[in-house]
């Protein structure tokens, strides 16, 4: 058995990865670490709750003496570092909780298991990032594992901050990593303070649909499930020592994204699309709002057999569908916190 530790499992992309390896994975031994933020939710797994290949430990990533006492407890073979917080605007709004988890976090993961796993034989450190520490594209070009980074949120220079440490790691003391830098995922299960759940449960709830700035900003969009598989091709097939870029080729402008949502909705609900999209409306912008991001995921698909396997518009209406059908979830989710969040946030964008 390989023991695997997944930092922040509770997450979005961390609940959809734990259950894609305990699926297809059956000789790993999972550990779940998570200190349970607003964005965890621990039914996402409850299924496995009965498995003896599933144990779920609340830790704060950023409590050094916490993490040494999970590393000895466990002697995870493999990380998986998903816990983070990941939220832009909140990283405009409250940059102090980014820089403690993603910064002061990925360092007592680190130095856990440069002091707790002796030679490093068999081991890795797989750091999980985003395309934003790159900053923005222009019109044209891509991302490449050789674009500088220039991160423009708190949020992207936190993410940013940490890459810059598991590398110097393996530069300095020779910790077995790899790192890999994706896109915008979607999906089941993803906090819904994100573009698409927003929009989503906005046009289903008969609300406005804030489009920040003129709704121009390009992101490109990968499923969850194939960011999932990207990392376990990384983590199974990668070299030592390496990043890779992760993407989806699925560039969108954000108000493409927004109008194929009403059309989806309204096709979900058997209702006229026109009265949803006369609902979307511009509100002002993200400040430091990045332009556009885009992939080259040459490297990653030239060297593991990974590919992005599902189509923008498939996965878009079955994530309308997951979220339209999972209104147990939606109401865990929505706390009072949830709420104070969402009129913060929007009340003031809208008096613009
Ligand atoms: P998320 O906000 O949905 O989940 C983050 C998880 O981390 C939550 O379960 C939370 O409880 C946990 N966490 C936060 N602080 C913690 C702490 N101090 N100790 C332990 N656990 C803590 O985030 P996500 O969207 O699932 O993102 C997961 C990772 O993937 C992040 O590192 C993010 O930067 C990266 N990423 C996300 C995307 C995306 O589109 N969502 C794209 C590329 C990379
Ligand atoms: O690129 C990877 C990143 O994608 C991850 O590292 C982040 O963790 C993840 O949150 C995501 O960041 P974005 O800022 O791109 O995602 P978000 O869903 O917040 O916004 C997507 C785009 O939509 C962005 O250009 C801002 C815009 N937007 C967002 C919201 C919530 C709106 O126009 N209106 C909204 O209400």
């Amino acid at each position: 058995m390989k023991r695997v530790l997944v930092t922040g499992g509770c997450g979005f992309i961390g609940s959809n990865f734990i259950r894609l390896i305990h699926d297809e994975r059956p000789d790993w031994q999972i550990i779940n670490a998570d200190v349970l933020t607003y964005a965890a939710n621990p039914y996402n797994l409850s299924d496995l709750q009965d498995s003896d290949r599933y144990h779920f430990e609340q830790v704060d990533i950023a409590d050094g003496a916490a993490v040494k006492t999970l590393f000895e407890n466990h002697q995870p073979d493999w990380v998986f570092h998903f816990a983070a917080e990941s939220h832009v605007d909140r990283s405009i709004h409250g940059p102090e909780a980014f820089i403690r988890t993603n910064v002061m976090g990925t360092f007592a993961l680190l130095e856990a298991a440069r002091h707790t796993w002796g030679d490093f034989q068999d081991k890795l450190f797989l750091h999980v990032s985003t395309d934003e520490v790159y900053g923005s594209l222009g019109d044209t070009g891509l991302f490449t594992e050789e674009t500088s980074y220039d991160p423009s949120s708190p949020y992207s220079a936190s993410k940013a901050s940490s890459d810059h440490l598991v590398r110097a790691y393996h530069r300095t003391y020779g910790l077995p990593m790899k790192l890999t830098n994706c896109s915008n995922n979607y999906g089941p299960y993803q906090f819904p303070e994100k573009l698409l759940p927003v929009m989503i449960l906005n046009a289903a709830e008969g609300k406005d649909l804030p489009v920040y700035g003129d709704g121009k900003n390009v992101r490109d969009w990968l499923q969850v499930t194939d960011h999932c598989r990207a990392i376990v091709a990384v983590a199974e097939q990668g070299r030592m020592g390496e990043t890779y870029n992760v993407g989806g080729n699925c560039e969108r402008s954000n108000l493409q994204v927004v109008e194929a949502i009403c059309r989806g909705v309204a096709a979900y609900l058997k209702v006229d699309a026109e009265t949803i999209l006369n609902r979307i409306i511009f509100v002002k912008d993200r400040p430091g709002h990045d332009f556009r991001y885009a992939i080259d995921s040459s490297k990653l698909q030239g060297e593991t057999d990974w590919a992005p396997s599902v189509q923008f518009e498939e996965g878009l209406q079955d994530t309308i569908a997951w979220y339209l059908e999972n209104a147990d979830w939606i109401e865990q989710v929505r706390s009072g916190a949830y709420r104070q969040w969402m009129e913060l946030n929007y009340t003031e964008r809208q008096e613009a």
